[in-house]
């Protein structure tokens, strides 16, 4: 696998806080799979940022991103037929094999963009979707129905963390992505009532192939690169 060089067809700020790019790719994607996206003009000087899949219908790839530093602020410049270069799609993705199954989604951060993806993977299903935010609410109509909203700040749905208001026990599946902390949350509560969960963790990524391990994480069955074992772990693994 190596990186190849693609055409943007679209870069813009999405909202205030988060941009979508997209590209042109033909093979298929999994929701929770990602790509390492590389300017091309920079070339090695600039690292490489694993970046998740958000959306994918009719061979267009598309990310969200939050500029937080000089890398992303690069992307964040790039125009329509910009060259980048991409090595994916990588990562395991999530097994959405549950047809008729009640299913939660528990999401916040920007662990809320490979959700979006996901939900619609699993819309056949009896599906809610849980998500937290400090305060400011984006990119809620990217999911359909059975939305369920907390802010930390009470601006918006229930006042605290998204936790509170789910009930792992209603469902046959969760799946979880977001910051670390309500992650761990999820899992105990699904490992507690033995209610199957997937977690897509995030680590800070070099060559996202499985080489260099900076990405390594702790799970039952030993060290395992995120990048190539997961993203998506089971929640049973993780965390015990
Ligand atoms: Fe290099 Fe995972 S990023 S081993």
């Amino acid at each position: 696998m190596k990186y190849e060089k693609v055409a943007i067809v679209n870069n813009y700020k999405k909202t205030e806080e988060f941009y979508e790019l997209s590209f042109k790719w033909e093979e298929e994607v999994k929701p929770g799979q990602f790509f390492m996206i590389s300017k091309v003009n920079f070339g090695e000087l600039m690292l490489k940022r694993p970046i998740s899949v958000y959306n994918y219908k009719d061979g267009i790839v598309k990310m969200l991103y939050r500029v937080v530093g000089k890398g992303t602020k690069l992307f964040s410049c790039l125009k329509k037929d910009d060259e980048i270069c991409v090595l994916g799609a990588l990562g395991n993705g999530f097994n959405t094999d549950y047809k008729g199954k009640n299913i939660a989604i528990v999401c916040g951060g920007i662990g809320i963009a490979p959700m979006v993806y996901l939900s619609q993977k699993l819309c056949e299903n009896n599906l809610h979707i849980y998500v937290g935010y400090k305060d400011e609410v984006f990119i809620p109509e990217c999911f359909k129905d059975n939305i369920h909203i907390a802010t930390e700040s009470g601006k918006e749905g229930h006042k605290g963390f998204v936790t509170d208001i789910l009930d792992v026990k209603k469902y046959d599946v969760v799946y979880t992505c977001g910051p670390e902390i309500m992650m761990q949350k999820v899992v105990k509560m699904c490992n507690e009532n033995k209610v199957k969960s997937y977690a897509s963790l995030e680590k800070y990524m070099a060559c996202g192939m499985g080489a260099c391990l900076t990405c390594v994480c702790d799970t039952k069955h030993g060290k395992k690169r995120v990048c190539l074992d997961g993203p998506v772990f089971e929640g049973d693994t993780l965390w015990i």
